[in-house]
C-alpha cells in the first residue's frame, strides 16, 4: 500500500539491491529452484539482455507471444508448460496479472514480475509494481539518473531464508556517465544547455565512430552477465533522496504533454490511457518519419532521449511482427 512520499523498496528482508535487474533475476531464478533444463516462460517481445542470467543457469527459455497492447496474445492454456513464468509491466504499465495467476495456479510455476521499467509505479488498487508476485524485479537506474541499481523483492517467506546475503555496497556504478549528467543538470543557468551540448558530441562521436547516433546494441548481452553483480557505492543515498511524489508527478506530466502532442504529430499511443497511480517510463508510440521528427523535437526540447526498445532476442528478431519492431519512446529519465 502507498504512503504518501514513501519508497516501494526497504533494505531488509525479502530485499537484496544489485547493479542490475538482470542480476536479480538470475537469483530469482535460483530461488525457483531453476536448473540445467529447467524451463523459463519468456514474453517474445522482450530485450536480450534478459536471456544471460537464463542461459547462465542453462535453462531453456520459451516463449508466449504479446498483443500490440502489450498484453498476451493468446490465453494461458495455450502456453508452453514451465517451471517459471516472467510478466512484464512494459514501460511501467500495470500487466493485468490474473492470466499469469491462472497460469501458475494450473501449471504449479513460479511467477516473477519484471517491473524493470516502473520503478515508482503503481496499479489501480494503489499496489507497488514489483510487489505483487511471488518475487520482483527493479531497476531504479532506468528511472533516476544514477550509474547503476536495482533489486529483487521476495514475498515468499521460504525463499527468503535462502536468499543470498546482500552484497557490499562497493561497486563503482557500471555507467558512471549518468553521475556527470546528473551533475551537469544540476548546474544553474547553464547546466540543461550543457547537457544538451555534450549529448550532441557523443552523438556525433557515435555515429563517426559506429555509423549510428544511437547506442549500438551489444550482442554478447544475450549470453553474458556484465561483470559486476555489487550495487553502486551511492545507491542507498540516491535512494533516500528521491522525492517519491514529485517523480511521479514529473513523469505524469511529462506523459500528458507527450499525449497531448501526439493527437497533432499524428503518432498512436501504445497505450489508450494513463491509469491512475502509474508513473511511466516514458511516452511509448508507434507512427510515421514525420510523427516520428515531432516528437523528437519535443524530446529535444525537454532533453529527453528517443529511444526504440526492445533490442529483441536472437531467437525471436527474424520472425517478430511488426508491432514487436515499431514502438519508440520518449524517456523520461530526467
Ligand atoms: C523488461 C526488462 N527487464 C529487465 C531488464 C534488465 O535490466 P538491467 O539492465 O537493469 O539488467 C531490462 C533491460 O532493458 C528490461 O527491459
Amino acid at each position: 500500500m502507498h504512503e504518501t512520499g514513501s519508497l516501494p523498496l526497504k533494505a531488509g528482508k525479502g530485499v537484496r539491491f544489485y547493479s542490475l535487474a538482470r542480476y536479480a533475476l538470475l537469483q530469482a531464478l535460483q530461488l525457483a529452484g531453476v536448473a540445467p533444463g529447467s524451463k523459463v516462460l519468456l514474453p517474445s517481445y522482450v530485450c536480450r539482455d534478459l536471456l544471460a542470467p537464463v542461459y547462465r543457469l542453462r535453462a531453456i527459455p520459451v516463449w508466449y507471444e504479446i498483443d500490440n497492447q502489450l498484453e498476451p496474445a493468446n490465453p494461458p492454456e495455450d502456453w508452453p508448460k514451465a517451471e517459471v513464468v516472467l510478466a512484464i509491466n512494459y514501460f511501467g504499465f500495470p500487466q493485468d496479472l490474473a492470466r499469469f495467476r491462472a497460469y501458475t495456479a494450473r501449471t504449479g510455476a513460479v511467477l516473477i514480475e519484471d517491473n524493470a521499467h516502473g520503478f515508482l509505479s503503481r496499479d489501480a488498487d494503489r499496489n507497488w509494481l514489483g510487489s505483487r508476485a511471488a518475487f520482483g524485479l527493479f531497476s531504479m537506474r532506468k528511472t533516476l539518473r544514477i550509474p547503476d541499481g536495482a533489486a529483487l523483492q521476495v514475498h515468499d517467506p521460504q525463499a527468503q531464508e535462502r536468499m543470498q546475503p546482500q552484497l557490499p555496497f562497493d561497486g563503482s556504478g557500471l555507467n558512471p556517465a549518468q553521475l556527470y549528467k546528473a551533475k551537469m543538470r544540476r548546474m544553474p543557468i547553464l547546466g540543461d544547455a550543457l547537457l544538451s551540448a555534450s549529448t550532441a558530441l557523443a552523438r556525433r562521436v557515435r555515429r563517426f565512430r559506429t555509423g549510428s547516433e544511437l547506442p549500438q546494441p551489444d550482442p554478447h548481452s544475450e549470453n553474458e552477465l556484465p561483470s559486476g553483480a555489487d550495487p553502486w557505492s551511492g545507491l542507498r543515498n540516491a535512494l533516500l533522496n528521491v522525492d517519491v511524489d514529485a517523480e511521479i508527478g514529473r513523469r505524469r506530466k511529462a506523459y500528458a504533454a507527450c499525449a497531448a502532442l501526439a493527437v497533432r504529430a499524428g503518432v498512436n499511443p501504445v497505450f489508450k490511457e494513463l491509469p491512475a497511480h502509474c508513473a511511466p517510463y516514458g511516452f511509448p508510440f508507434r507512427g510515421d518519419a514525420a510523427g516520428r521528427r515531432i516528437m523528437q523535437g519535443f524530446a529535444d526540447r525537454h532533453g529527453f532521449d528517443l529511444v526504440t526498445w526492445p533490442d529483441l532476442p536472437g531467437a525471436i528478431v527474424e520472425h517478430a511482427p511488426e508491432h514487436y519492431r515499431n514502438v519508440l519512446m520518449v524517456n523520461f529519465l530526467w
